[in-house]
């Protein structure tokens, strides 16, 4: 049986996350640990999560349920009143719990939740979805959606703990797993891995390889100014692909899927400013392969608004800015020219 525990270094805010099957048992002894004087635990999911067969939360404390919208929509300044407006009713105190069980969408709005509500209560995250597991509930970002865009409103706010329980991944829809392998083959890549590697480990190391990752840039760079920025690897064009989504041309790309057509992209742009060798590009195919995930642009793609999208990124501070790999490792490289990423992605758009 697999079970790791990774710690996330954050002085008196330190935790654990840990990667296991059948995790979500933990959240009683969790409580004990971390939050000893708590009465009250108030466990949050969506109803679609209520319904899976492994739902059933041990708290050891007195405990309700609580439902919230499924995905996206739960993130949303009227779910935060209404959720916090329950908690009051239920009389919750800054000693008591959270405890959210679900996607990465359930993890940010009761991340935020949790992190507004008495100025600051404590949260556990059972985290059910692959992005949650190895993204959304690590790092203390949380936050909800306004009209105009996603997570401009919340605040940084670390859990007491994180439970990435392997064993609930077996009802996650296929649609949604392919998101989470998106980021997930992102990490190994990062982390120095290669196809070879991949081919010698099981989908758990992989998950922990993640976890590591990010508990690691967490701890050294909780609040994105250095080395978390590295996460961003493949987002320069996932973000622009994501924008031509939104601009009514649906690409029906995941989130993770874009990911990876914009990993198999920093490879080629690597490759092309001479920061790696062709060997490089082919692994990288290979990694992507191996999870199945996509390494080319999609036909549709406009090239010229792709380049313009990428300009825009918020992260790329008006330039053309991307994570790129290189002889001593990733770094990000400002001031890309515009031709360089225009002759990449016409080359890239021939390949099939
Ligand atoms: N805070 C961060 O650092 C961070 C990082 C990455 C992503 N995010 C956020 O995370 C969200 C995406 O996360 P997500 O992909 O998990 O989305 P999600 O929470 O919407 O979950 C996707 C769907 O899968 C369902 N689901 C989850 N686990 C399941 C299981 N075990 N069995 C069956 N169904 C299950 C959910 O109910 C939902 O319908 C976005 O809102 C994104 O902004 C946050």
């Amino acid at each position: 049986v697999v079970r790791v525990r990774v710690a996330v270094n954050l002085g008196d805010r330190s935790y654990d996350a840990v990667v296991e099957e059948g995790a979500r048992h933990e959240v009683a002894s969790l409580i004990r640990h971390r939050a000893p004087d708590a009465q009250l635990a108030v466990i949050i999911a969506p109803a679609q999560i209520q319904s899976q067969p492994w739902f059933g939360i041990d708290t050891s404390v007195r405990s309700t349920v609580l439902t919230i919208p499924d995905g996206e929509a739960a993130k949303t300044l009227s779910v935060l009143e209404s959720l916090t407006t329950q908690l009051s009713e239920l009389r919750l105190s800054r000693r008591d719990v959270l405890v959210a069980v679900g996607g990465g969408a359930t993890t940010d709005v009761v991340g935020f939740a949790a992190a507004t509500y008495l100025r600051g209560v404590g949260v556990i995250h059972v985290a059910t979805s692959l992005v949650a597991q190895v993204d959304a509930a690590i790092g203390g970002k949380t936050a909800v959606n306004l009209a105009v865009g996603k997570n401009l409103v919340g605040a940084f706010h670390q859990p007491l703990g994180v439970l990435c329980d392997l064993e609930t991944l077996a009802t996650l829809p296929e649609r949604e797993r392919r998101s989470g392998l998106g980021e997930m083959a992102k990490c190994w890549l990062l982390t120095g891995r290669t196809a070879r590697d991949a081919s010698s480990s099981s989908f758990a190391d992989a998950v922990t390889c993640a976890v590591e990752l990010k508990a690691t840039l967490v701890s050294t760079d909780e609040r994105e100014g250095g080395q978390r920025v590295l996460l961003n690897y493949g987002h320069t064009l996932a973000h622009a692909l994501e924008a031509e989504h939104l601009a009514g041309r649906p690409l029906d790309l995941r989130h993770g899927e874009a990911v990876a057509v914009g990993v198999a992209f920093a490879a080629r742009l690597a490759r092309h400013l001479g920061r790696v060798d062709a060997s490089y590009v082919s692994d990288t195919d290979a990694v992507l392969a191996h999870w199945h995930l996509p390494s080319r642009l999609p036909a549709v793609a406009d090239r010229d608004e792709l380049v313009t999208a990428m300009g825009r990124d918020k992260k790329a501070h008006h330039n053309l800015t991307f994570v790129l790999a290189g002889a001593d490792g990733f770094g990000t490289v400002d001031n890309v020219a515009p031709t360089d990423v225009r002759a990449v992605l016409e080359e890239f758009g021939r390949e099939r």
